[in-house]
């Protein structure tokens, strides 16, 4: 297992009201799984994710990321775990408008410490979507589709062993959204990268080899 969940539990307080969004949510993700949560709004998919790719703390439970239990370790050590471990992927591509699609894939490796990072990597990802021709372009100069590609390789770029991603397709038109899955689907056979995503189309769900649920705080399976 490259990551395991356990019990997790995450309550929001606003003044004297408590909502239990996860009420004790177990999970693994084993090298080369794909994973799909479906779930209605609000049933916290993205509260999950984000949790699970230590963005966020539960309110308990635990997370073990490659032997490393995230709750007993500084912060500066789950940065360094994170930029090694983890890609993410979000609905809104989230690209930095001001920075070209090459220089947006880099950017990972810039946050690891590399002032000047060997471009070769970010090059053959643009190739492997077919996208050299638009290295240059600026994020508002590319389509809904090529900047969720753009992102896909942004998580990439550092090799992560498990790449999350938040509704990848929810933005984009059913064309566009099965090209993406197609490309996550590629991603996954040939380097191996393990993936879990979250959706609300029953068609994105079916990449997965593992289809969960969540409702009403828990995690069902199928
Ligand atoms: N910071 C917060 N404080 C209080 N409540 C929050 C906070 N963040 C999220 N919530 C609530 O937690 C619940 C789960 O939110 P979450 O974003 O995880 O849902 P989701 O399943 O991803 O929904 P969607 O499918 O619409 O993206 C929602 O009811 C939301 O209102
Ligand atoms: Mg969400």
């Amino acid at each position: 297992m490259i990551l395991q969940a356990e019990n997790i539990v995450k309550t929001y307080t606003n003044g004297v009201k408590r909502l239990t969004v996860l009420d004790g949510v177990n999970l693994s993700i084993g090298a080369g799984d794909i994973i799909t949560i479906m779930g209605p709004s609000g049933s916290g998919k993205s509260t999950l994710l984000n949790i699970l790719g230590t963005l966020d703390n539960p309110t308990s439970g635990t997370v073990v990321i490659d032997g490393n239990d995230i709750s007993a370790m500084p912060d500066k050590d789950i940065s360094v775990l994170r930029n090694n471990y983890i890609g993410f992927v979000f609905q809104f591509h989230h690209l930095l408008p001001e920075f070209t699609a090459l220089e947006n894939i880099l950017i990972p490796l810039m946050i690891s410490g590399i002032a000047k990072p060997d471009r070769s990597r970010a090059l053959d990802l643009l190739d492997y979507v077919g996208l050299t021709e638009r290295m240059d372009h600026y994020p508002s100069e590319l389509s809904g589709g090529e900047r969720s590609r753009i992102a896909v390789l942004r998580a990439l770029i550092n090799q992560p062993r498990i790449i999350f991603a938040d509704e990848p397709t929810g933005n984009l038109d059913e064309y566009n959204a099965s090209k993406l899955i197609e490309l996550l689907k590629k991603i996954n056979t040939d380097f191996e990268h393990s993936i879990i995503l979250t959706t609300h189309n029953p068609v994105v769900a079916q990449i997965g080899n593992i289809n969960l649920t969540l409702e009403a705080g828990k995690i069902k399976t199928g």
